[in-house]
Order: structure tokens, then sequence, then C-alpha cells
């Protein structure tokens, strides 16, 4: 993708314009210079229907002499409360890319909406411009053969303010930046599980350090066991892979400045283990180092965007597979606390990862704020779908920012009850706590993150289950079929807004 910033509305260089249309608003006029090479634009867009409603789109042919050339026009819907909610344009935007992919266009000139449309700065909309316009074009298709069952990914535009704002070339840049990582963290969900193990990752979480001065640091399987990492070892103990377990570290602030944690599950397939998942359920499970590779790619963008924060990530990786060295429902493992867990079910793995992870994190580090993402439950995804992730925390500070970074990044987030009163479910006769909750409490989700709660400390935490909106979610025009990148969005925004 490739993005400059233009003051001319003159479109003749390029193939394609695209335009968004507010519903019931007349487009004429944001088409004049159009409308007086092409006349006919005006009958074309009425023979199309075309209102400005949200979801609608059409692709114009605009013909002179023998030169083709095409208006995209899509909806941004109707005001509400006097603006047009910014989501309503990522996908009026996801729309009209995905129609320039549709018609095979290589590159277009974008008329970037006024951002006092959407109550917001400039800045911000150019920024959202640049990250969506990414996400949009992105697309697994490496191991596709046939070119025919490929778009072109790889677009040039050229963004048109209005007026003129030749200073906002950083937020270009930076959406830019931020909107590559994305697309670079779906591909990494994207691939098969044989070609990203935890090696893999752990691989190219290296690149980036090395790339971005980051420091880090990469424990093996026979260090994690070592240091009494009971649960990621005990994970990995039915694979033939070798666990790691990834930190990150970036310095941004001076002395004394705060210090966040991320956290992020990276269990690069997910197989149940001997409680082994019934098989349409394991289809979709390369994506279980969702948060993980969310996690990596933050830390990539946090490391060219500079906030001034310090941030450490932490990164727990392990294959969950059955095998006679696998753990069995009925061991008790011990974790980096020195807390134990009986297993009753292999399949509720990610906690056991996370806990030694979370440990580390608050034992090592004089942390300001921690927040962990995992694919981690079924139960999630149930209860909230695809569109929002699952937030759980006792620290209102804490919930109160990222609800502002979620509302402000696009990576929608809700708040499910996380009152000790569930607790309870996971305590075991055998050992300090149990991997399953109690069927009397049902709640899943919740019941996964009180298991969290006991790797925490008193360090601000919050938890978010990932599991719905990581994959797969349907009707977001800026996604495609497989992985959304969920995370890295709001990750970064909190880092940026820390103050
Ligand atoms: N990785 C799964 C959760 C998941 C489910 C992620 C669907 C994405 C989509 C997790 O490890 C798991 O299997 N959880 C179990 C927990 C149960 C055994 C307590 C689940 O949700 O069924
Ligand atoms: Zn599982
Ligand atoms: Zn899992």
């Amino acid at each position: 993708m490739k993005i400059t910033l233009s003051t001319t509305r003159s479109i003749e260089h390029m193939p394609a314009l695209l335009v968004f249309m507010e519903q019931g608003a007349a487009v004429e006029e944001q088409l004049k210079e159009q409308i007086a090479l092409y006349p006919h634009i005006p009958l074309l867009l009425n023979e199309a229907k075309m209102q400005g409603k949200a979801g609608s789109g059409c692709a114009i042919p605009l013909i002179k002499g023998d030169s083709l050339k095409w208006l995209i026009i899509t909806g941004l819907g109707e005001r509400h409360k006097a603006i047009i909610p910014v989501e309503n344009y990522r996908r009026a935007l996801g729309k009209a890319i995905k129609l320039l992919q549709q018609h095979k266009i290589m590159s277009a000139a974008v008329y970037v909406p006024d951002a006092s449309l959407f109550g917001q700065t400039k800045e911000y909309i150019i920024k959202q411009t640049a990250i969506i316009a990414c996400m949009a074009a992105y697309r697994f298709d490496e191991y596709m053969s046939n070119p025919e069952c490929k778009v072109p990914q790889d677009l040039t535009l050229e963004f048109i303010l209005m007026p003129p704002a030749e200073e906002l070339s950083k937020s270009l840049k930076e959406g830019m930046i931020i909107g590559k990582v994305v697309n670079k963290v779906r591909h990494w969900i994207d691939l098969p599980p044989a070609a990203l193990t935890p090696i893999e990752l752990a691989d190219k979480a290296k690149q980036i350090a090395d790339a971005h001065h980051l420091k880090i640091t990469v424990y093996d399987e026979p260090e994690i066991k070592a240091m009494g990492m009971g649960g990621l070892a005990g994970v990995s103990a039915g694979s033939e892979q070798n666990c790691k377990l990834v930190i990150l570290e970036y310095q941004g602030g001076g002395k004394g400045a705060p210090t966040l944690g991320f956290v992020g599950k990276g269990i690069t397939f997910d197989s149940g283990g001997l409680s082994l998942k019934p098989a349409a359920s394991m289809e979709t499970m390369k994506d279980d180092m969702s948060g993980a590779a969310a996690v990596i790619g933050a830390m990539e963008i946090i490391a060219q965007l500079k906030p001034a924060v310090n941030v450490v990530a932490l990164v727990p990786l392990s294959e969950n597979l059955p095998s006679g060295t696998a753990i069995k429902p009925g061991d008790i493992l011990r974790f980096y606390n020195g807390k134990t867990a009986e297993v009753r079910n292999t399949d509720a793995e990610g906690r056991l990862i996370l806990a030694d992870a979370l440990s580390y994190a608050v034992k090592h580090y004089k942390l300001d704020a921690l927040v962990d993402l995992a694919t981690l439950t079924g139960a999630c995804a149930y209860a909230l779908g695809p569109f929002f992730s699952g937030l759980m925390s006792q620290y209102p500070a804490l919930v109160e920012r990222i609800q502002l970074a979620a509302e402000s990044s696009g990576d929608r987030v809700w708040p499910l009850p996380f009152d000790n009163d569930y607790k309870k479910a996971i305590k075991s006769e055998v050992a300090d706590i149990c991997n399953i909750g109690n069927g009397k409490y049902k709640a899943g989700a919740i019941t996964a993150g009180f298991f969290l709660s006991n790797f925490v400390e008193d360090v601000p935490w919050a938890h978010l289950d990932i599991a719905g909106t990581a994959f797969e979610v349907p009707d977001i025009s800026y996604y495609s079929s497989g992985a959304t990148g969920v995370g890295v969005r709001l990750l970064v925004d909190l880092a940026l807004s820390w103050k």
C-alpha cells in the first residue's frame, strides 16, 4: 500500500476516484469538477439509486473517447446526534476498497471527507483513513496458485483533502504504520499451524526487536521448566515443539514514567489436548495465538510511534496437543508464583500458560497497568458474538481508559460483570484452584477471568477475551474471511493516550 497526500482535486491522472456520500445529501456538489468532464454522472447516479445508505456502494464507469475511469461511491449513512459515527466511515471506506479490488483497479484518488462530519479532528480522520485503507486491502492468498483467485492488495492511493492540509503527513504516516502491522499480525494468525509454531512466532518477535531496538528475552522450554513455570511447560508437554516465553521491552518514558504490561495468549494450535475438541471446534484453532500476535504487533508499532511510556510485552507460546506425554485430567500443575491448579480439562489451557506469564510480569516489573489479550473461552464468543471483545476488570479507572481506547481505535469492547461472587466457581478439592469453573456458576468467560486473577497480585489489571472477535468476523467490510488483528489498534491507542 502506497499513500500520498494531495491538494489538487483533479483526478485525470488516476484510474478511479473514491467518494463518500452522506445519506440523503447531494454528492453533486463534491463532484463538480468531475461532472464538468463527465456530464453523464448525475444520470448514472440516479440509475444506480445511490442514496448514501450505510453499507451501500456503486462503481460508475466514466467514459470519454477510448478512456475508462471509475467513480466509486459508498454510503456513510445518517447522522446520529448531528454527526456520522466514524465506524460508518470505516465501513464505507472498506466497501470502496473492496469495490476497487473487484474491478482489479490498482490505484485511486480518495476524497477524504471533512472531519467535522464525524465531530473529529483532521489528524484523527487521516489516520483512520490510512489504517482502514490498509486493513481493507488485506487478504490471505499466499497459498492460492491461481492468479485469478487473487485481488490487488498493493494499492496506490492519493488522499485528496478539502480544504488542503499538508501538515497531516505525520498522521498519515502513523496510520500507515498501524495498518501495515495490523495486516502483518493477521497474516501470522492466518498462517497454517504447521507454518507458525512457537519457534516461528518467537523468531518474528526477534526480527521486530532487532529492527526497532527493543530489548528481547526468549526463554526456551528447559529454562521455562527450571524457572518453575509448570503451566506453560505442562501445556507444552504433549507437543514435540518446544514452548517459549518471549519478553519484549520498550523504554519510552524517562525516570518515573508509567509502565504498561501487555500479555498475549500464544497457543499456535489448540486441539484441546487429551480433552480433545470435536472436529468442527478445532477447524479454526490456528487462531489461538491471536492475543500473542496482537501484543507483538502492538510493540512493533509502539517502537515506531514512541509514546512517552514504558511497555513490557510477555508472550507465552505453545501448542496444545494430545500424546503419551501430554498432561491429563487430574494432573496438578504448580505455577511460577507457587500456586497450584488441578487440571480437569486440558482444553482450558490458555489460562494455564497465562498464569505463568502474568506471575512473571507482576514479579519482575513495577506495572501501572497490566492488560492481557486471549482467545480464552467459547463462552465469551457466545455471550457477545463477533463484534465486541469481553472486558473483565475490577479497576474502574483502567476500564475507562480501555473503553476510550476501544471507542477511538475501533476495536470495540464490552464489560462483563467481574464480581467476587464468581470466585468460588474455580475452587478445587485437591489444589489451590481448578482450571474449569464449577457448572453451577455457568459464566465460563468470567470464571476463566477469575482463574487469571490469582496471578496478578494487586496490579491494576484487565482481561480481554477475544475468542469471538479474533477470527472470521462477518459483515465488517474492512475485514476479510480470516484474522481480524483485533487488539492491535486498541493496545496502541492505550499506550499513545496514556498520561
Ligand atoms: N481456545 C479455546 C477458546 C476458543 C473457543 C477460542 C472458540 C476461539 C473460539 C480455549 O482454549 C478453550 O478451549 N476453552 C474452553 C474452556 C472450557 C474447557 C472450560 C472452551 O471455551 O470450551
Ligand atoms: Zn483450549
Ligand atoms: Zn485455547
